[in-house]
């Protein structure tokens, strides 16, 4: 009998016809002279039934004796059907086992938190881990589809960096031959010569915080994606930021159906993503907390992770917030006319998941910005280069950041953002 190699991703192609599928048992069930066998081949779930009679007494024994994560390859007849999940079967004529597996450690029963991630390696496999990571394989797919298609370049930042970015606080040093160098908390500074090169840029990579925090919006290593534009004002940092959340949301809705679906998503919550999003200034912001019985917000200060849950649980859509006080800001943010506003942006999103995009137009003035880099104590022989890009054509020009693990899990409706990144790294977490 000839049979076609397919993957389950493929399977509507093949309705009717014979194939193979390599893939890991998921899960298995039995019934007298049946099996219902869960296969997943990485590409997705498919339930293959194999009747006694149909395969013989001996393949039949086999694959009733295989344990959880068993891998092999099934090769069966494709029957279309509503009822089963993912919406096709495999009647299975024949299969091959390349390796047995027992023991597996993670069954389908409840395990706890701490567990799952010391089997991170073998979580990942897992229904729920693997449309999480799916879906954030799209959200990076259409970030960049979107960049390209407005003529954005990619150029990305280094990781070893001789200064900070956001405050000092918390910086990873590390040895860097004889002298020292901190992990990169951020691409900006050298997105803004980017910018100044190519107009309009982003850099997309891996960024660092020695964050002491053991929240659930909090990661050590985390992925940051910057667009930084020449010739831009605060009102067109938004307008992008706006922009490009639409099309993402739009895009994973429509590509990540079945993922999202395994995660039980409410399409709703998602579909209701369409732009115009409403927005507040600081004060405004901190005039809604000061009447919220569960804030202990204080004017001047940033907010908490509270006070941005009250805030994103407003609206059906992400939450615009700007002028924030310049004092807690950071160095590199242009102020408004009153002197003591910034002329920054944070978008939180909907649903109380707080903040997942912050920005701001920049200074563009010499002296402003050394002056800026003094009161903030930083050493201003570091940004001797970042100095240039305002003594040789400066603009105005702004940007933003987008913490892609809070982004994937605000889509996804996960809470943790350690679930939304491959091997999370936290304050208590670097293994596996
Ligand atoms: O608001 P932040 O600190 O902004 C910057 O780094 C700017 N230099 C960006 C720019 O204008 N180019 O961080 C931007 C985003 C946050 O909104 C958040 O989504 C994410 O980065 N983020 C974190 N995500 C996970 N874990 C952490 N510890 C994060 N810190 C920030």
């Amino acid at each position: 009998m000839t049979t076609t190699k397919t993957t389950i991703s493929h399977l509507a192609d093949h309705v009717g016809t014979t194939v193979t599928l390599q893939g890991w048992l998921y899960n298995k069930s039995s019934k007298g002279k049946l099996h219902f066998i869960q296969l997943r081949d990485g590409t997705g779930f498919c339930q293959c039934v194999a009747f006694k009679k149909n395969v013989g007494d001996e393949l039949f024994d086999e694959l009733g004796a295989l344990g959880q994560e068993s891998s092999l390859a099934i090769t069966g007849e494709v029957a279309a059907d509503d009822r089963a999940p993912g919406g096709f079967e495999i009647k299975v004529s024949g299969a091959k086992v390349y390796q047995a597996a027992e023991d597996y450690p993670i069954t389908p029963k409840d395990h706890g938190v701490d567990f799952l991630h010391n089997q991170r390696h073998l979580w990942l496999r897992s229904k729920r881990q693997w449309a999480l990571l799916r879906i954030r394989d799209r959200v990076i797919f259409s970030l960049r589809t979107f960049f390209a298609e407005r003529e954005f370049l990619n150029m990305d930042a280094p990781i070893f960096t001789p200064n900070a970015c956001e405050g000092t606080s918390n910086l990873f040093e590390v040895g860097y031959f004889d002298t020292k160098a901190y992990l990169t908390q951020s691409g900006q500074l050298y997105g803004e010569a980017g910018a100044m090169a190519h107009r309009n840029i982003f850099t997309f990579g891996p960024t660092f915080r020695a964050e002491k925090s053991k929240t659930r919006r909090h990661l050590t290593e985390f992925w940051m994606l910057e667009p930084e534009m020449a010739f831009a004002e605060l009102e067109d940092v938004i307008q992008l930021a706006e922009d490009m959340i639409v099309y993402v949301v739009k895009d994973v809705l429509e590509n990540r159906k079945v993922e999202l679906e395994a995660l039980e998503r409410d399409f709703a919550k998602l579909e209701a993503i369409t732009g115009d999003f409403p927005r507040l200034t600081y004060d405004e912001a901190a005039k809604i907390l000061d009447e919220h019985p569960d804030s202990d917000f204080v004017y001047g200060e940033d907010f908490g992770a509270k006070d941005e849950t009250i805030l994103s649980e407003m609206h059906n859509q992400p939450t615009v917030v700007t002028h924030y006080p310049a004092d807690f800001k950071s160095f590199y943010m242009k102020r408004d006319e009153s002197g003591t506003k910034a002329l920054c942006v944070d978008i939180l999103g909907s649903e109380g998941v707080g903040e997942i995009i912050g920005g701001s137009q920049r200074e563009e003035d010499a002296d402003v910005l050394k002056q800026r880099v003094l009161e903030h104590e930083l050493p201003l022989d570091a940004f001797g280069w970042y100095m240039d890009l305002r003594k040789f054509g400066s603009v105005p020009h702004g940007g933003f950041g987008l913490g892609l693990e809070r982004f994937v899990g605000w889509i996804a409706g996960v809470e943790h953002v350690r679930e939304t990144i491959p091997f999370p790294r936290m304050m208590t977490r670097l293994t596996p």
